[in-house]
């Protein structure tokens, strides 16, 4: 007895699959760093989980509305006024488990087996699995890392088709870290103009951890386009709330309608918990984004100025995200001290795990190989010993 196609053609995550081997090595008493998956070191804050105690204690325990509570919605309508400049009401807002569920409802609700979809490379693992698991094309533009890993517009505009029905944008990036400013973003626009029949998910995720530049919204510079963009966040990053499940978006009426279907047949909705906890957090004081900002700016820092010191590895700088995504390309071909050769960015990944005790992922998870994507969001200390341990590996390489 076999299982449905759409299981085989939807591949795990490695990011998840790399932190298990790191979790495995640490099992048998070595002593790995794991810079493998995008999650904050950094606690939740107090008056988050205090608000979820008094939701559980207060009886909040039943099913909640498959789209969010009201007061949640409310709560992202006034954050969406905040920071992207939205006039939006609560009915205009969806809340998931997590953006993952919001980018996989949204994806489920307008993709059809065969329909292409867009995807500037490097991307984030995860949009390929939804969309393998969607029956969706995925087609990756390729970015230039010598472009510090700007979508070239033009390149853009050549590389839709007639069945082109999505694209994909994610701004600061996942992996590398690339933010679009607004004459990017206004260029996007004008290609998106020409194409009227393809939808525009922007994956705004790391939208407080912007490093350099500003933040901002591609349906706030092009308002014209709105009815066709889906804009997506949530707390998981913003306020080291992962493991709490709660991701929002804002975009079409019947864009949402479509995706609360998805939604209300996988799920009844998100946890009543978790969404009293990321009211709080979104209503509540927000110098937290500001001080953890600064944390990752600096450790963002570090990581850049000890990878230089490895003259085979280059790496562009992260304007946003707690990701480095260095080019490994100098190394391949090259042997491990231990006497691996490094044919590949997996056997780069697998030799720095098994000889340095590095947890990374390898760039063709990120449909972007030749690279490896290391995660910041760990301490000073770990960060400082894993680059001594990477520049160790790599200069010893032959
Ligand atoms: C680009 C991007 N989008 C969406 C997500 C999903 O986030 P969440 O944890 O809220 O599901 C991630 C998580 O790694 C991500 O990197």
């Amino acid at each position: 007895m076999g299982f449905a196609a759409r299981i085989a053609r939807t591949r795990a995550a490695a990011t998840f699959a790399m932190a298990a081997r790191a979790r495995a090595l640490r099992d048998e008493g070595k002593r790995v760093i794991s810079l493998a998956i995008g999650e904050p070191d950094l606690p939740t804050p107090d008056h988050v989980i205090e608000a979820a105690l008094a939701a559980a204690r207060a009886g909040e325990t039943k099913y909640p509305p498959v789209g969010g509570t009201s007061a949640l919605r409310e709560a992202v309508a006034r954050k969406f006024a905040r920071d992207q400049g939205f006039r939006l009401s609560a009915d205009e807002i969806l809340i998931g488990n997590g953006g993952k569920q919001v980018i996989f409802d949204a994806v489920m609700a307008v993709i059809e087996p065969g329909d292409e979809v867009l995807i500037p490379a490097p991307c984030w693992a995860g949009y390929l699995q939804i969309v393998d698991f969607a029956g969706g094309i995925p087609n990756f533009l390729p970015c230039a890392s010598s472009n510090g890993f700007q979508i070239d517009t033009a390149a853009l505009d050549a590389a839709i088709t007639a069945r082109t029905r999505l694209l994909l944008l994610n701004f600061p990036n996942n992996p590398s870290g690339a933010v679009a400013d607004r004459a990017t973003l206004q260029d996007l626009a004008t290609v998106l103009r020409r194409h009227p029949e393809v939808r525009i998910i922007a994956d705004d995720i790391y939208e407080h951890l912007i490093l350099d530049g500003e933040y901002l919204a591609l349906a706030s510079v092009a308002p014209d386009l709105s009815n066709r963009i889906l804009t997506v966040s949530g707390v998981s990053k913003s306020y080291a709330m992962t493991g709490w499940r709660v991701g929002f978006c804002t975009g079409p009426q019947n864009w949402l309608h479509s995706m609360a279907i998805v939604q209300g047949t996988s799920t009844a909705g998100v946890s009543t918990i978790s969404q009293a906890a990321a009211t709080a957090a979104l209503d509540g004081p927000q110098d937290v984004l500001v001080e953890r900002r600064a944390i990752y700016r600096r450790r963002r820092d570090l990581v850049l100025s000890a990878l230089a010191a490895i003259p085979s590895l280059a790496c562009t700088q992260p304007q946003g995200a707690f990701y480095a995504f260095p080019s490994i390309a100098g190394l391949l071909g090259k042997t491990t001290a231990k006497g691996r050769l490094l044919k590949n960015d997996y056997d780069f990944a697998e030799a720095l795990l098994e000889e340095a005790l590095v947890a990374t992922v390898p760039g063709s998870s990120f449909a972007t190989p030749g690279h490896i994507r290391l995660s910041t969001a760990a301490s000073d200390d770990a960060l400082a010993v894993a680059c001594s341990r990477i520049i160790d590996f790599c200069t010893t390489c032959r």
